[in-house]
């Protein structure tokens, strides 16, 4: 099949490099002049593990192009999948400036039938104001032409995208019409041969199914953040609560870690829209709201575990502290919400001095934050230690669960670690020497 994929960021990438390796020939589309570019020349933006190969290889096969013209794409290719950025608005709801601007252009170029795919998180009702933006500018043009839209929410995990993307659980698609069913029927037959289904709906389930989602695992991440805060007022310890719960099915093991809370480009944002569509309706979501403010005061929680070992706010001031992990989770580059950036900026803004070390965000958090920024940015993993009054675990790369804590120990002033991340045993740390902090368990 021939197709093409509008925003070429962490989903539109990834979609359109899978839907290449299966045969499909496939145009990448983005704005960014330097991104198309990059990609042109065998530079990937972003890091996901796996991704690289898959791109290398389906352009050398000239299966998957890129390019920053839209109106070429649009008139080359029959179905046409948006996954450009739903950013938050200033109230919270999604941004569709982007979904729209491409609606829009879809009526000002096509000349004949086409099948226009939201990929994109979006609110319910969107489906229906791309389908108007299509209407609308082929009206202006006085011209007739024939289109279906549909909703495929993507629910790829950054970090196991290409995976997730080759092997889904599960792909959700809302349509009308038996031409758009049977086209993306085609389209992911690839995918499903591990008899994983392709859900059929309408189109405005499909765009809540996407929240529902996302709302439902932020919402299994706050409750075990607010159990564990219980655990650590009474003496017990959230692990074996864990174990405990998680063996009955009904509850499982998923998404029962507690921590410094969630961050990424999806769940902060897509709560927000959740929550900012339901105002809009005049429902009170009190579960979602709950499960925002949850995760803020996760990160002020673990700050004042810190500040309280130290003596308070002022206690805090002038000491140095090393950060493991930057990016919102581990196996990414992605820093857009990130606890540990929260994290960091209240202990810069105590008065404290912060170096840090992540294994691969390091650049996007330099750029983020720009050469001048107070925090030191270390190309290795044991540079940030030196002289550093504790240690805090804020991401839980696999490098940092085994490290050589005999040198941890002697580069740090005092042996004190903060984890916000559960990654070492209390036996261990007790064993080892260290005052060693984590989440929902006991201090020792
Ligand atoms: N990142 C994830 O893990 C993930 C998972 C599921 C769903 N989503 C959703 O998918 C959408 C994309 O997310 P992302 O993380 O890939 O975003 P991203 O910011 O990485 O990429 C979006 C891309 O769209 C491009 N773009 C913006 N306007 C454009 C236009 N008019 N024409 C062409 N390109 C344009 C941007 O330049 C950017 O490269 C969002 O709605 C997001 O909520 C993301």
């Amino acid at each position: 099949m021939k197709l093409a994929v509008i925003g070429t960021g962490y989903v539109g990438l990834v979609t359109g490099a899978c839907l290449a390796d299966v045969g499909n020939t496939v145009t990448c589309i983005d704005v960014d002049e330097a991104k198309i570019r990059r990609l042109q020349d065998g530079i990937i933006p972003i890091y996901e593990p796996g991704l690289e190969d898959v791109v290398k290889t389906n352009f050398a096969a000239g299966r998957l192009k890129f390019t920053t013209q839209l109106s070429g794409a649009i008139a080359e290719n029959e179905i046409l999948m948006i996954a450009v950025g739903t950013p938050p608005n200033e109230d919270g709801s999604a941004d569709l400036k982007h979904v729209l601007s491409v609606a829009r252009a879809v009526g000002d170029s096509m000349t004949e039938r086409k099948l226009v795919i939201t990929k994109s998180t979006v609110p319910v009702g969107t489906g229906d104001k791309v389908k108007a933006a299509i209407q609308e500018r082929l009206s202006a043009r006085g011209m007739n032409i024939q289109f279906s839209i549909a909703s495929n929410p993507e629910f790829l995990k950054e970090g196991a995208a290409v995976n997730d993307f080759m092997r889904p659980d599960r792909i959700v698609v809302g349509c009308m019409d038996e031409y758009a069913r049977k086209k993306i029927e085609q389209l992911y037959a690839p995918f499903i041969l591990n008899r994983h289904p392709v859900i059929f709906m309408d189109i405005r389930s499909a765009e809540l199914t996407k929240y529902a989602a996302n709302a439902m695992l932020a919402t299994k991440i706050s409750f075990m953040n607010e159990v564990a805060r219980v655990a650590e007022a009474v003496g017990a310890d959230i692990k074996s609560v864990r174990d405990g719960i998680g063996s009955d099915p009904r509850i499982g093991y998923h998404f029962t870690y507690p921590g410094v809370g969630y961050g990424g480009s999806c769940f902060p944002k897509d709560v927000k829209a959740l929550k900012q569509t339901s105002h809009e309706l005049g429902l009170d979501l009190a579960i979602v709201d709950a499960v925002e403010r949850v995760n803020m005061s996760q990160r002020a929680f673990f700050v004042k575990k810190i500040e309280s070992h130290f003596g308070g706010t002022n206690g805090i001031k002038g000491r140095k502290f090393a950060v493991w992990g930057l990016s919102f989770k581990p196996e990414t580059d992605d820093i857009r919400e990130a606890p540990a950036l929260d994290v960091i900026s209240r202990l810069l803004q105590a008065g404290a001095q912060v170096a840090a070390f992540d294994p691969i965000a390091r650049d996007n958090v330099r750029e983020h934050f720009g050469a001048a920024h107070a925090l030191q940015i270390c190309n290795d993993q044991y540079e940030p230690l030196a002289q550093a009054d504790a240690l805090l675990l804020l991401t839980e790369w696999k490098l940092f669960r085994s490290p050589d804590f005999d040198r941890v120990k002697s580069l740090l002033k005092k042996p004190v670690i903060f984890d916000g991340r559960n990654q070492y045993s209390l036996e261990q740390m007790r064993d080892l020497g260290f005052k060693y902090f984590s989440i929902g368990r006991p201090a020792v």
